[in-house]
């Protein structure tokens, strides 16, 4: 065992108490050094785990593949292990604390048996900054190691900055899978049939066992800057939300951040990195964050933004340089690839990154692959996690410690039939109301059935540590601590279809010129009309240099029907139902008001 590189008892104690209940051969101490990623991914190449990717074509990057049965995040092995079911709510699953520790300890016990254990000290934010946390994951996992080092600031600063009593966040990961004297080991050790992963709020303790795969491995994201910040910030009085953050510098200079919430499969890492069109490009889009904002009311009430995270960890099938340049420039070098394809000269590919495939592939499942094979190479859920310092389009105040200003929030979903382009709400309750009723059709990527709506409120359903209904009054709370300064909220769709089945909206670089707008209406220099919807733009209120947009098409767009929209508030009322006592009255009252807006 490497020399303990800290004096904090509190962790020194909850590393011994793992070690002798998870028996692994080593314990290794992450310091975050160059020289610390290069032996593990060494280690990972030599095991077989992982392959190393042309060091012309990828440098410095590894290919992994992950057992076909390990390939996503699993909800229904997502617990939240409140004291009490009710603070857990109807939309978690839920577990006794005391129950589920009992059954996690027969898990853990010897679990890493013939396996390390690496201790990742993390920081969520940059080092030392107030909005900033920090976590201690523990996992026998050197896949997990190598990638928190690009998702999160690791190693030894964050334990100079925990210093002997600062307080962590325990991550606990195991794969699950130990290994007998002299048994050889498989390339990703998993153990789909025991999968837990589990978050006690009131400790701010997560366990997570069985599955080495994304956000129920890599614990800082999902886990920890979700579903136990956003307990913390309901305490503490700030926000923990599972958005995007964009900076927009305008031609005169001046600079406004957004956030924006959207469900899976809205194209929301696009937005994020979004390319101005060519008539635009006097207009400037910077990345903050591409996932997950923390957002705390500053001492004067204006709400400052941090990206908690370092790195993406992005989906790669339809990531390409036509439709994210900046996310392809960020995985051209020290990225970690997971069940994409390789490529004959060793480097990666995935459905959409080009028009034509190539020839012949190495498939996600390590088989060989041709173009017409019938199979994708690469899983839908495959991944790239790339720095976020590779980003070209990354925002110079991204590690400001006192985060970014923010102005405006943005909802938005896949609504085929109903929803206009963009709508502006009438206020912050309204706007929490629009937020809270957030839905998006199903894709082929999702489980469910196509076109069906999924309801997704402020795209937190699956990542909420707490009751919802708790959740919407801590929302309708925060518009009072913001006061003045509080953030305009809006809707936007881009994925309305007209009659003939097409797609209403050209989208990508074309959704500035709905940023534009947003900007605008915060700046008061954007007019609009009044809708029952909010407000929303007429044709004359929107750039449209360099885009031939018929004035009659973008009616249709922006057409409210009233029947529909009445139906869809209507649909609300059996999930509003389902969070009982919970539910705050103030949202049934912008249900009303929504109603006779639109009757
Ligand atoms: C993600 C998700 O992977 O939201 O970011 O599922
Ligand atoms: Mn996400």
């Amino acid at each position: 065992m490497s020399v303990p590189p800290t004096a904090n008892q509190a962790l020194l104690d909850w590393v011994e108490e793992v070690r002798q209940l998870c028996r692994p051969d080593d314990v290794v101490w992450c310091d975050g050094s160059e020289a610390e990623d290069r032996r593990l991914r060494q280690l990972m190449i030599a095991s077989g785990s992982a392959i190393r990717l042309n060091e012309q074509k990828r440098p410095n990057c590894l290919l992994v593949r992950s057992d076909p049965r390990d390939v996503a995040r699993v909800e229904k092995r997502t617990f939240i292990c409140s004291q009490s079911k009710d603070d857990a709510g109807p939309t978690n699953n839920w577990e006794d604390p005391a129950v589920m520790k009992e059954k996690l300890h027969g898990l853990y016990e010897g679990c890493m048996t013939g396996r390390t254990m690496y201790v990742i000290p993390f920081s969520m934010g940059p080092v030392g900054s107030k909005i900033a946390r920090i976590g201690v994951e523990i996992t026998d996992s050197p896949y997990v190691a190598v990638n928190m080092r690009i998702m999160t600031r690791m190693g030894r600063p964050v334990l100079d900055a925990l210093g002997a009593d600062g307080f962590f966040v325990k991550c606990l990961h195991s794969v699950g899978s130990p290994l007998a004297a002299g048994q050889e080991d498989v390339p990703w050790p998993c153990n789909p049939d025991n999968t837990f992963i589990t978050h006690f709020p009131e400790e701010r303790l997560i366990m997570s066992y069985g599955s080495g795969y994304g956000g129920n491995a890599l614990l800082g994201k999902k886990c920890l800057a979700l579903r136990i910040a956003s307990a913390i910030g309901r305490d503490e009085g700030w926000m923990a939300e599972h958005m995007l953050i964009l900076g927009i510098e305008t031609p005169d200079g001046k600079k406004s951040y957004v956030t924006a919430a959207f469900p899976s499969a809205c194209g929301k890492t696009n937005f994020a990195m979004l390319v101005p069109p060519d008539a635009l490009k006097d207009c400037k889009i910077t990345t903050v964050g591409d996932d997950i904002a923390w957002i705390v009311p500053g001492p004067d009430g204006q709400p400052r933004g941090i990206n908690p995270e370092a790195g993406w960890f992005g989906v790669a099938p339809g990531t390409s340089y036509r439709t994210n340049p900046n996310a392809m420039e960020s995985c051209r070098k020290d990225s970690i690839f997971t069940n994409v394809a390789l490529t004959d000269d060793g480097d990666v590919w995935w459905e959409g990154m080009t028009e034509e495939p190539p020839g012949h592939l190495i498939s996600w499942l390590g088989e060989d692959w041709t173009p017409g094979c019938g199979k994708p190479s690469s899983h839908p859920n495959s991944r790239f996690t790339a720095p976020a310092k590779n980003c070209p389009s990354i925002d110079p105040q991204w590690e400001n410690p006192d985060g970014v200003p923010v102005d405006a929030i943005i909802f938005g979903g896949r609504r085929m039939n109903d929803i206009p382009l963009v709508f502006e709400t009438r206020d912050w309750n309204h706007g929490t109301f629009t937020g809270a009723t957030l839905s998006s059709e199903q894709t082929a990527a999702a489980e469910g059935k196509v076109g069906a709506l999924r309801r997704d409120p402020m795209a937190m359903l699956p990542f909420c540590g707490y009751h919802m209904g708790d959740y919407f009054r801590h929302w309708l709370d925060m518009g009072g601590k913001f006061g003045a300064k509080k953030p305009r909220i809006f809707h936007v769709n881009w994925f309305r279809k007209d009659g003939n089945g097409k797609f209403f909206w050209p989208g990508f670089g074309e959704n500035l010129r709905v940023l534009l707008w947003i900007i605008g209406r915060c700046r008061g220099t954007a007019d609009g009309r009044p809708s029952p919807l909010g407000v929303v733009p007429r044709h004359a209120d929107l750039d449209w240099r360099g885009l031939d947009y018929p004035e009659q098409r973008f009616e249709q767009l922006m057409a409210e029907n009233p029947v529909i929209l009445g139906e869809q508030v209507h649909s609300n009322d059996g999930f509003f139902a389902s969070l009982g006592e919970k539910f705050p009255a103030e949202l049934a009252a912008e249900e009303e008001k929504n109603l006779r807006a639109l009757a």
